[in-house]
Order: C-alpha cells, then sequence, then structure tokens
C-alpha cells in the first residue's frame, strides 16, 4: 500500500517560509506525532489496566497524517517523532514512514525517527531502516521478566528483546528509555546502564510525570533523579558533556563504560528554557506543551480545504500561544494528575 497525497502543495508560499518563532524566540523545528492512543501494554505509570480509545472513526487518516507532518515540514520542521500509544501498531503505519521518508530525500526533514516500546520491531526494523530511519528510542523500564511484565502488565520481555536484537542487526541506533520508579526499578537501575552502553545504546532515565488517570498514587511511584543521580554514583564516575539531541535530557559520560547517559527531570528540574518542539494528537490537536491543557484543533482546518493555507494560518495562530513552561506537582495535597490527558494521548 502506498499513501495517495494529492493536496499536498509543496510550493513553498512566501509568506509562510518565515520559521516558525513562539513568544519567547524559541524556533520550532521538532513535532512529535502521536499516531494512535492505542497500545499493546498498559504500563502502570501511563495508563489505566481498563483505557478507553478514541473511537476510530475520530482518528486522523495516514493519509492525513502526512498532509499535516508536511505542512509543519513546510513550516521548518527540521525532525519528526513518531510515537503514541505505541506507533508501530497502527494499521499500515509503515506507508505513513515510508511517505514521509520524501522530506528525508529532499533534504527539508534531517531525521524522522520514533518512540516504541519495542514488541514490533522484530517485524519491522528492516522496513524502517529501509525509510531512512537511523536512531530510534526504545523504552524499557526493568530487565526482569517478572517485573516486567508487572509494570507494562501486558507486556513480553523476550519479544522486546528480539527487537532490539532486530534493530541492532538493521543498523538502527537505540536509545533507551527508562521511567524511575519508586521501590520497582531503583535497584536495577545501574544494571540497565551497564547493559545499555554494553550494548552500545545510549540510556535516558526518565521521572514520572503526572499525566493522566492511572487508578494508582503518583507519589508511591515518584522518585527524584536526584536520588537516581546520587545513587548511581556510587557505581560511575560521570562525567558532564555537551552533548544535545535537542530534547531535555542532560547528558553525562558514564566513565566505567564510555557511554552516555541522559536525564529527563521535569519535576525537579525546568527544562523549557530551550524547548524546540509540540505535539499533535492522532485526532490533530495540538499542543503546544506536553503539561498545559491549551491547544488548537488543526482536523477543522484540515478538512475544510484542499488547500494547506488554513492549515498554516491555524498553525500560526498557535505558536504565538506556546507558554513559558508546564509546573508538574506531585505532592501529598496533589494527588491528582496535573493534567487529565495521558502521555498516550499527547505522545510522549
Ligand atoms: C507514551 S510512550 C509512547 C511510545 C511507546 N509506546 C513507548 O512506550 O515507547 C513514550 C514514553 O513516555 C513514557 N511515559 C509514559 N507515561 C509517562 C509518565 N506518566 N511519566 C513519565 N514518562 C512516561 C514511556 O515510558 C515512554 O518512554
Ligand atoms: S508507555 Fe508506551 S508502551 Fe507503555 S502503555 Fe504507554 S504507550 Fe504503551
Amino acid at each position: 500500500m502506498t499513501l495517495s497525497v494529492p493536496t499536498l502543495n509543496l510550493d513553498r508560499p512566501a509568506s509562510h517560509s518565515a520559521p516558525l518563532i513562539d513568544p519567547f524566540a524559541r524556533a520550532i523545528t521538532y513535532l512529535r506525532v502521536s499516531v494512535t492512543d492505542r497500545c499493546d501494554f498498559r504500563c502502570v505509570y501511563c495508563m489505566s489496566e481498563h483505557m478507553s480509545f478514541l473511537p476510530k472513526a475520530d482518528l486522523l487518516t495516514l493519509e492525513e497524517l502526512d498532509r499535516l507532518c508536511s505542512a509543519f515540514v513546510l513550516k521548518g520542521v527540521r525532525k519528526l517523532r513518531l510515537t503514541g500509544g505505541e506507533p508501530l501498531v497502527r494499521r499500515g503505519i509503515m506507508t505513513l514512514f515510508s511517505s514521509l521518508s520524501r522530506h528525508l530525500n529532499s533534504g527539508a526533514l534531517d531525521e524522522l525517527t520514533l518512540t516504541t516500546n519495542g514488541s514490533q520491531l522484530a517485524k519491522y526494523a528492516a522496513e524502517l531502516k529501509a525509510c531512512g530511519i537511523k536512531r530510534i528510542n526504545v523504552s524499557l523500564d526493568t530487565l526482569d521478566p517478572d517485573k516486567f511484565r508487572a509494570i507494562t502488565r501486558w507486556g513480553d520481555l523476550d519479544k522486546v528483546l528480539t527487537g532490539i536484537d532486530a534493530a541492532q542487526a538493521a543498523g538502527l541506533k537505540i536509545k533507551i528509555n527508562a521511567v524511575a520508579l519508586k521501590g520497582v526499578n531503583e535497584d536495577e537501575l545501574a544494571g540497565l546502564v551497564t547493559w545499555a552502553h554494553g550494548r552500545g545504546m545510549d540510556i535516558t532515565i526518565i521521572e514520572v510525570m503526572p499525566l493522566g488517570d492511572i487508578g494508582e498514587d503518583r507519589l508511591a511511584q515518584y522518585l527524584p533523579l536526584s536520588i537516581v543521580r546520587a545513587r548511581l554514583s556510587e557505581y560511575f564516575t560521570f562525567e558532564d558533556i555537551d552533548y544535545n539531541t535537542g530534547g531535555p535530557a542532560r547528558y553525562v559520560r558514564v566513565n566505567e563504560t564510555g557511554g552516555r547517559l541522559g536525564f529527563i527531570t521535569p519535576m525537579t528540574h525546568n527544562f523549557c528554557e530551550s524547548c524546540n518542539r509540540v505535539r499533535i494528537t492522532c485526532t490533530g490537536t495540538l499542543y503546544m506543551c506536553l503539561g498545559q491543557e491549551d491547544a488548537a484543533d488543526l482536523r477543522s482546518p484540515l478538512r475544510a480545504s484542499e488547500s494547506n493555507e488554513p492549515i498554516y494560518k491555524a498553525i500560526d495562530e498557535a505558536i504565538t500561544r506556546k507558554p513559558k513552561g508546564h509546573d508538574f506537582v506531585i505532592d501529598r495535597r496533589h494527588k491528582r494528575p496535573a493534567l487529565s490527558r495521558h502521555m498516550s494521548v499527547t505522545g510522549g
């Protein structure tokens, strides 16, 4: 199956050649797209066990997602990440990767990538590589099969490890994302770092964020990375490095392994000064900040006309509303989620 994208006008109108700059002088060059809110896992920090998902009819088609992503590329986005939910469970998703890869070939896009739980990687790794994807993020919080099942509720560690093998065999570079969970994987994080670096993979450790009602107590899960870092320093020596992927992670070099370790600390540290990203959901809602409610509907302008002009206008207007930052709070007085929507909706 190939996508037909007849309405995409690649002539760059003069009025839209200006880069997207927000009110705080940050250039928006990175778009993350949640291509589905569905997933084959139910990670305890991300979803409740009995999630209700959006009706399929509300979702943008793959053609519409292509058109929207391409509009952002025309507006100066240089990096595109497909995420979810689990992007690789969306039917026909490889046709979207394949059609978006034309922007890599034309030089309009620097990077096309994805964040995945790895469960379908064995199936898709070679195709992803063929679409010009070079690096991917794989989420993995533990190497203990029972713990893995407890965290993901439905996941099978073996399948993910096979997927990682397949991705590396296909020549994809991998960064592991691990969420630090109090009392669950805190004693394993040093082992995860050693394992990832031993396989030539970067690893980033992430603080739990209060997104969406998950039917569990966030405070019970929350482990500040200041504590994680202090504990890891008992095993490793860190050297601060300048490495920057344009994301919120602060990286160190681990002297003992030679590998890179990132820390993402939305709860204990503000990472918004250099924010270059916005997110769209699978229904075409644009969120200017992961941690704020304000949003813009892009599905209506997308469907209203075959011309992309209304989309450009809506994007321009939305970017003028990008906030300076978020203020997540997890403490005993704030047990409710800071935001009602789940990470799987906005796209982590
Ligand atoms: C929402 S998932 C979507 C992509 C894919 N399903 C995966 O797990 O990689 C993206 C990332 O968000 C992280 N995540 C989900 N909910 C989170 C939360 N409440 N706090 C911090 N990270 C979260 C996951 O661990 C994962 O690394
Ligand atoms: S973190 Fe990713 S794999 Fe886990 S439930 Fe959320 S979307 Fe699915």
